[in-house]
C-alpha cells in the first residue's frame, strides 16, 4: 500500500499486528491510576467504539493491559508504520491544498525528531497531546483526505467529530481543546477525564498542529534574555544565566543563550533528553560533576566566553552549589514543567529520575510532598542568589505559583500589584516591551519542504523589516534591530527540526506586510504555498494570569474574553483552521490559549483573508491591554487606529493616584 493509500484507509479493517515496546525512544512516564473499577471499564467501552465489534474481543485486553500500564489507552499497534515527518505537501492526498497542508502540521507534530513522547502522541511539555490514541489521528488523516472546501472537519480534543458542510471562507477545521465545565478542571480533573478518553491537554501548538520544533522558543528566549541583560545593564559577555530542563521548549534556552552571548547552565535530570538536545547541538557541553562544573563556569565567565552546559543532575543541587562556592549568577530562571507538578513535570531533589517516575505512580501522595519540599529548597537557594544581586524571573512554567502553594517564601507584601517577589518575564520583558506594542511569535511554514524556500522568505521577510524599520517611531526600534538581526542569522544558526518553518516577531502591521510579500513571491512562482501561524503565547491569542497576561492589573487578568474573542474573530476572518484550548504552559485550568493557522497560495482571495485576519489577531490584543491602561499598548492603538479611521477602539481614561488615594 503506497503512503496516501495508507492515509486514505483510515482504521484498517484489519487489525495490524501488535507493535513491540521500543525502549529506545523517550516514553510519556506512566500517569496516574486514577479511575475507579466502573470508569475503567468505561474508559475501555470508549476506546473500543472506534473498532468494529468483530475487533473487540481482541483489543479488549490489550487495551486493559494499556490502561493498567500507562495509565491511558495509546492504541499502540495502531501507529502506523511509515516514517513520521512533515512531507512535502505534494505527497499528501485530498481534494484541497488547505486540508493537505494540515495533514503536513499534523505529521511534524509527531516527527520523532520533533516530538518529546512520539509514541503517545505527545509533542513537548509532558502532556501537550496532539491525539489521545492512535485511531484518532488515523481518521483526522483520512477526514483530511476527503474533505473539500465546502466542509469543515470538527475536532473534540482529539477526536475528530466529523465533516459538517459548511463554505469556502469557513475555517477547514474547528479544534477545541480540554475544555471543560469550569469546575471540573483541576488537576486531577484532567488525570481522570483524560484516561476516560474524553479530551484532552493540547497545550499550545501540540493540540494545535502548530508546534514547529524548538527554534519557536529560541526566538522568544533570545529576546527575553537580551532584554533580561539590558535590564540590569550588564553585557551578555561575561554574564551567566542559570536555569533548567532540556525538554520541548526548556531545551532552546542554551541555544538562545549561544545567541544572545552569555554563560548558560542548564540543569537536566533526564539522560535521554540531554542527549537530544547535546547531539542536535543545542547544548555545547554536558557535565555530571558539581565542582567541575562549578571550575568550568567560573573559568568561562573569566574568559568571556559565549558556551551552554548542561548541568546532568537536579537544578536544585545547582543552585545551593553556586551559592556555596560564590559563583555570581547574573540571570536565573527555571523551566521545569510545573504546570503538570505531581506526574513528571518537575523531579524532586534528592530522588533519582528513575526513583521519582517509580515513586509518583506507586505513592502520589508521599511524591506530591517530596516535589513540594524541593520547590521550598529551590526557592530558598534562589532567595540567598537574589540577596547577592541575581535577577531572578519565573519562566511562564508556574514556578513561582507552585513554590506559593508549597510554602516557599517567593510572595511578594510589599506590593500590592504584584503577587509575588519576582516578576514573570511578561510582567518585565515581554509583555512592556514586545505584547503591548503588538510584537508576537508570528511564523510560517513553507510546505513544499525545500530548504531554499525557507531560504527565499527569510530575505523577504528581512527586506520587509529593514524598509518598515526606516519609518518606525523610536519606541519599537529596538524591537525592529532584534528583528532583523534574528531573522539575518537564522540560516546561520540552523535553526530547523522537522519542517521548514520560520520564526519572526514582528507586529501587525510587519506580519501583513511580511505574508503579503510571501503571497505575491507565490503568486509570481518563486517559492511554493506557506503555512502562516503563531504561537499561542501572543499579544492577543492567550490569557494567562501568570503568563501571557500578567502585566495587566486591572483585575482583568482573571477573565478570557480576549483569547475567546480572539478564536471566533479569526474564523470568520479568513482563518484555515482555529484552535481554542484549556491547559498550556501554566496549567490546566490556569489559562485559556488559541491560535490559528492559514495557508495562502498566492491569490487574491488569500491576500483578503491575510489582511482581515491578522490585522484583528494583533489588535485585538493591543485593543484590550489599552483597556487596561497599559501604556504602551495605549500607544500602538492609538497609532493603528490613526492609520486605519476603520478601526475605532475604547480609550480608558487615567484616573489621578491623588485623588484615588484621597478616598
Ligand atoms: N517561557 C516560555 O516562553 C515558555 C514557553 C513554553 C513553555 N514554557 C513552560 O516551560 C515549561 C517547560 O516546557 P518544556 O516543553 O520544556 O517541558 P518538558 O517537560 O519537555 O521539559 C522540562 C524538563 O525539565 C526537566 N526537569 C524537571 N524537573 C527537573 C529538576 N528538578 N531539575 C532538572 N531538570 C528537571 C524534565 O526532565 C524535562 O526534560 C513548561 O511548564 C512550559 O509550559 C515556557
Amino acid at each position: 500500500m503506497t503512503f496516501k493509500e495508507e492515509i486514505q484507509q483510515g482504521i484498517p479493517t484489519e487489525l495490524p499486528s501488535p507493535k513491540q515496546y521500543d525502549s529506545l525512544i523517550n516514553h510519556a512516564p506512566k500517569r496516574k491510576d486514577i479511575l475507579s473499577v466502573d470508569e475503567k471499564k468505561l474508559a475501555l467501552r470508549n476506546a473500543l467504539r472506534y473498532f468494529d465489534v468483530k475487533h473487540h474481543a481482541t483489543l479488549l485486553p490489550e487495551f486493559k493491559n494499556e490502561l493498567e500500564t500507562n495509565g491511558r489507552i495509546y492504541m499502540y499497534r495502531l501507529r502506523p508504520d511509515y516514517k513520521m515527518y512533515a512531507r512535502p505537501i505534494s505527497e499528501y492526498p485530498g481534494k484541497c491544498e488547505q486540508a493537505k497542508a494540515i495533514q503536513l502540521m499534523i505529521q511534524n507534530n509527531l516527527d520523532y525528531a520533533v516530538a518529546q513522547h512520539p509514541q503517545e502522541l505527545i509533542t513537548y511539555g509532558g502532556n501537550g497531546a496532539v491525539f489521545q490514541n492512535w485511531a484518532q489521528y488515523l481518521l483526522t488523516m483520512k477526514y483530511l483526505s476527503q474533505m473539500t472546501e465546502e466542509q469543515t472537519l470538527v475536532m473534540y480534543s482529539g477526536h475528530p467529530q466529523g465533516l459538517f458542510p459548511s463554505h469556502k471562507d469557513a475555517p477547514r477545521v474547528v479544534v477545541t481543546n480540554g475544555m471543560m465545565i469550569p469546575n471540573y478542571s483541576k488537576q486531577d480533573d484532567w488525570e481522570k477525564f483524560n484516561a476516560l478518553g474524553v479530551t484532552q491537554y493540547g497545550q499550545m501548538t501540540a493540540g494545535s498542529y502548530m508546534y514547529i520544533g524548538p527554534q519557536g522558543i529560541v526566538h522568544g528566549t533570545t529576546i527575553t534574555l537580551l532584554n533580561g541583560f539590558r535590564k540590569i545593564n550588564k553585557a551578555t559577555k561575561g554574564g551567566l544565566f542559570v536555569t533548567s530542563g532540556l525538554g520541548g521548549m526548556s531545551g532552546a534556552q542554551p541555544k538562545a543563550g549561544n545567541i544572545a552571548g552569555c554563560v548558560t547552565v542548564c540543569a537536566e535530570v533526564n539522560k535521554k533528553a540531554t542527549e537530544t538536545r547535546h547531539s542536535q547541538g543545542w547544548v555545547d557541553e554536558v557535565i555530571s560533576d558539581l565542582d567541575e562544573l562549578s571550575s568550568r563556569v567560573k573559568e568561562a565567565i573569566a574568559n568571556k566566553k559565549t558556551v551552554s552546559i548542561a548541568y546532568d543532575g537536579n537544578v536544585v543541587d545547582v543552585w545551593e552549589k553556586f551559592d556555596k562556592d560564590n559563583v555570581y549568577i547574573d540571570l536565573g530562571s527555571d523551566q521545569t514543567s510545573l504546570h503538570n507538578p505531581w506526574a513528571g513535570g518537575y523531579y524532586p531533589v534528592g530522588l533519582t529520575y528513575v526513583e521519582s517516575n517509580e515513586m509518583m505512580v506507586s505513592n502520589p501522595e508521599a511524591f506530591k510532598a517530596e516535589v513540594q519540599k524541593s520547590l521550598v529548597r529551590q526557592a530558598e537557594a534562589i532567595n540567598k542568589h537574589t540577596a547577592k544581586g541575581t535577577y531572578f524571573f519565573d519562566y511562564g512554567n508556574a514556578f513561582l505559583l507552585e513554590a506559593s502553594r508549597a510554602g516557599a517564601d517567593v510572595l511578594d507584601t510589599k506590593n500590592p500589584m504584584r503577587e509575588f517577589r519576582y516578576p514573570s518575564y511578561v510582567q518585565d520583558i515581554m509583555g512592556p516591551m514586545c505584547f503591548d506594542y503588538g510584537f508576537g511569535p508570528f511564523r510560517w511554514v513553507c510546505t513544499s519542504g525545500n530548504p531554499e524556500d525557507l531560504q527565499k522568505t527569510d530575505k523577504i521577510a528581512c527586506e520587509v523589516l529593514e524598509e518598515m524599520k526606516k519609518t518606525s517611531p523610536p519606541e519599537i526600534q529596538q524591537q525592529m534591530t532584534d528583528n532583523i538581526q534574528w531573522i539575518k542569522g537564522a540560516q546561520e544558526n540552523k535553526l530547523v527540526v522537522g519542517s521548514q518553518a520560520r520564526i519572526l516577531y514582528a507586529d501587525a502591521e510587519g506580519r501583513m506586510k511580511i505574508a503579503t510579500a510571501f503571497n505575491d513571491a507565490i503568486s509570481k512562482g518563486k517559492i511554493g504555498l506557506v503555512v502562516l501561524g503563531r504561537d499561542h503565547h501572543d499579544v492577543s491569542g492567550t490569557d494567562s494570569p501568570y503568563r501571557e497576561t500578567s502585566n495587566i492589573y486591572d483585575g482583568s487578568q482573571f477573565t478570557a474574553d480576549m483569547a475567546i474573542q480572539n478564536v471566533i474573530g479569526d474564523s470568520f476572518r479568513g482563518a484555515t483552521w482555529v484552535s481554542i484550548h484549556n491547559g498550556g504552559g501554566v496549567g490546566w485550568g490556569e489559562v485559556i490559549n488559541g491560535g490559528f493557522g492559514m495557508v495562502i497560495d498566492g491569490s487574491k482571495d488569500a491576500q483578503r483573508r491575510l489582511e482581515s485576519m491578522l490585522y484583528w489577531d494583533v489588535n485585538n490584543g493591543i485593543a484590550r491591554r489599552s483597556w487596561a491602561r497599559n501604556n504602551e499598548a495605549v500607544f500602538a492603538i492609538k497609532r493603528a487606529m490613526k492609520k486605519n479611521p476603520m478601526l475605532q477602539v475604547t480609550l480608558p481614561n487615567f484616573v489621578d493616584d491623588e485623588l484615588i488615594n484621597k478616598m
